[in-house]
This record gives structure tokens, C-alpha cells and sequence, in this order.
């Protein structure tokens, strides 16, 4: 069973377990919002500091609609014009922002997020079909080992496309 409340462990060790848990628990599971819940309970419930973790689906050529998700209410929709998850998926590249109350286009759902991470979810073709949002209470708290194992978390999600 999945320890959530793993202490002593380094971050890259916990993300390891992490991505060992999700791995096991969706690798017969091709249903998308059922892959994308597990992902938001399994990596929110590992870290103390992040207040919201989930993703935002792109319904049509312009909006992002939420869930699943862990965490606060946030929009419900984003068009893709504006905020951090916006920019992801006009720029279909990954932001990383330690320090959110300098981005001015950030839409701030919870005043008392500090940093986010966005990754964009495409499919083979190379379409951004989703993005992951993650969320956290602590300044500066994203690196490299985030970057390197959200990014393998988020290939999963992109490979549950490839299928549907
Ligand atoms: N962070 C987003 C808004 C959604 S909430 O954080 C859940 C953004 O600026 O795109």
C-alpha cells in the first residue's frame, strides 16, 4: 500500500516511490479521468506543501475546463488566453514559476499559493489535450528533480491518449 506520509525520505526518493505507486496503479487503465484522479490523489497527498494539484482538460480550441483535481475550488474554465495554464498550452511548453506573485498573468485562485508548475499533456500528434497544475503554499520550491519526474508523470497521461 501506498505510504503518503513516507518520512525521512529525500524528494527524489519520494518521487520514485511515487511514480512506482502510479506506474502499478494505471498500468491497465486506459480511462483518462480515471488515470488523471489517481495522479492528482497520489502526488498531492505526498507533499505537504501543495495546495492543489490536478488538471485542466482542453474541451474545445480555446478553453480549459478543471478536474480531476485535489485541492481548493479553482476556475471552473480558462480560456487559453490567459493564466500560467493558458500560456502552457499556447506555448505547449512546461512553466515553472518559484515565485508566482511576480507573474502578472497569473490567475490567483488561492492567495496563499507561492510557486506553480504547469506541464502541457499531448498526444502523438503533438496536440496539447490537457495540463497538469500543480500548486504549492511554499516560495522557491520547484527544481530539477520536480521538472524530471512530473515531466515522466505527465508522458503517462500523454501515453493513456495515444491509446484512446
Ligand atoms: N494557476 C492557474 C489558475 C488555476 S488554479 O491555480 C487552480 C493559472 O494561472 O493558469
Amino acid at each position: 500500500m501506498f505510504d503518503v506520509h513516507s518520512l525521512n525520505m529525500t524528494k527524489d526518493e519520494k518521487y520514485r516511490d511515487i511514480l512506482k505507486t502510479i506506474d502499478s496503479l494505471v498500468k491497465d487503465e486506459d480511462d483518462i479521468i480515471t488515470v488523471m484522479s489517481t495522479i492528482a490523489f497520489v502526488v498531492k497527498s505526498s507533499f505537504d506543501n501543495l495546495n492543489w494539484v490536478g488538471f485542466y482538460r482542453l474541451v474545445d480550441e480555446k478553453t480549459l475546463k478543471v478536474g480531476p483535481y485535489q485541492g481548493g475550488l479553482g476556475c471552473l474554465k480558462i480560456d487559453i488566453s490567459r493564466g500560467v495554464c493558458g500560456k502552457c498550452v499556447t506555448d505547449k511548453k512546461m512553466q515553472m514559476h518559484n515565485d508566482i506573485t511576480k507573474v502578472e498573468y497569473h490567475i490567483a485562485c488561492d492567495s496563499e499559493t507561492k510557486a506553480e508548475i504547469v506541464f502541457p499533456v499531448a498526444d502523438k500528434e503533438g496536440n496539447v489535450r490537457a495540463v497538469l497544475d500543480i500548486d504549492s503554499l511554499t516560495l522557491n520550491c520547484f527544481d530539477e528533480t520536480d521538472v524530471n519526474y512530473l515531466q515522466k508523470i505527465t508522458d503517462i497521461v500523454s501515453n493513456k491518449y495515444n491509446k484512446n
